[in-house]
């Protein structure tokens, strides 16, 4: 456990916690080492010593808060039986869905085909570098996972036709469970954080976001709350976030680069993450730490961990990472 935590639980600290969405990944070279030798994304997250040294890579770089564990929010259509493969420069492609298959998986099937992410959690968890920080395991939202697996892949407009997928219900309620099985499994293993990304929030229908995002995530932030555990959301372009956070009642609410950081500042309560646009990276130094000062002061009287407001992009160069980790904790 660390600062990450004790500043969720107001704690006093001395410094703001810093971690990153995608700092275990492409940009960082001995990432894309280990990547290039092992084409099968899911076969090296599913690798338990490659997938741990992976989680570690940014931790030995940076001196950031929190490890997250290096996987992806597909693996759990991957552990209901969906195809899932990853083309170069495409993103995701998912297979087939066939419910009748999905509703008969038993909890043992789920945790056996995601075995190997438990045992990466707990050999992290014993690492020197982590032990005294927080390791945050992760899901995607039951609205961004139902979208992967009827869209199939990452989705740029909606197709209405999401609403009127037959037998609804019964897939929501399986990914729920499921999405609930993972989380216990995770903080079992010793995951100290959970955080769910809810990364296609912004596309969903105003009227529809009861059923499909407010509904199933308080269920599961209520859920992963009674295992002792904190959960940080992150409704990406959801706008509105204030009714977000009261109806919902995340720990901590982590915010996309397109909301004003004043208003949230003004109308939230809780703890904020992140903010800053990930393309404030590849900005000469000067004008990078302009606008990491700009959500520090902004968030000064506030409970507040630093982050972006989605992942570290591709194009980032560690180099200047490490700067923007370094003014962070010497900010005052
Ligand atoms: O944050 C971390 O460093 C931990 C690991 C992590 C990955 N994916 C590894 C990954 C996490 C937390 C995720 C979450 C994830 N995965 C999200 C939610 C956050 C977001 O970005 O909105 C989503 C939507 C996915 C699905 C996914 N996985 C996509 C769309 C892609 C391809 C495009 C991309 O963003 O890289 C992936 C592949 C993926 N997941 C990579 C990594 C390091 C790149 C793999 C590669 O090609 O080398």
């Amino acid at each position: 456990m660390g600062i990450l935590k004790d500043c969720i639980r107001s704690k006093d600290i001395k410094e703001t916690p810093v971690w990153f969405m995608r700092q275990a990944g492409r940009y960082l070279p001995e990432f894309r080492e280990i990547r290039s030798k092992n084409v099968d994304f899911i076969k090296l997250c599913l690798n338990p010593q490659l997938s741990k040294e992976i989680t570690l890579q940014p931790l030995k770089r940076f001196s950031i808060d929190a490890a997250i564990i290096f996987s992806d929010i597909l693996m759990i259509p991957y552990a209901l039986g969906q195809k899932v493969e990853f083309e170069k420069n495409f993103g995701p492609k998912l297979g087939e869905l066939n419910l009748d298959i999905i509703l008969e998986l038993s909890e043992e099937d789920i945790v056996t085909k995601l075995g190997p992410i438990y045992k990466l959690i707990e050999d992290t968890s014993k690492d020197e570098k982590v032990r005294q920080k927080d390791l945050i395991g992760f899901i995607g939202a039951t609205w961004t996972l139902f979208v992967y697996m009827i869209n199939k892949e990452s989705p740029k407009n909606l197709n209405e036709d999401i609403y009127n997928f037959p037998n609804q219900e019964k897939l929501i309620r399986k990914i729920i469970d499921t999405q609930k099985l993972h989380i216990k499994k995770q903080v079992e293993s010793g995951a100290t954080i959970i955080q769910i990304f809810d990364s296609w929030a912004g596309l969903l229908d105003k009227n529809k976001k009861h059923k499909y995002i407010y509904e199933p995530t308080k269920e599961i932030v209520d859920y992963t709350k009674s295992l002792g555990v904190e959960v940080i959301c992150f409704p990406r372009l959801i706008k509105s976030y204030k009714d977000f956070c009261d109806i919902v009642k995340p720990n901590v609410i982590s915010i996309d680069y397109e909301v004003d950081p004043i208003k949230i500042a003004e109308t939230i309560d809780i703890p904020i993450q992140g903010g800053m646009d990930p393309k404030c990276l590849l900005l000469e130094k000067n004008d990078m730490l302009k606008n990491a000062k700009k959500y520090l002061e902004i968030f000064k009287n506030h409970k507040y961990i630093f982050n972006l407001g989605h992942g570290m992009i591709p194009e980032t160069n560690p180099d200047s990472v490490k700067i923007l980790v370094d003014f962070v904790k010497e900010f005052k």
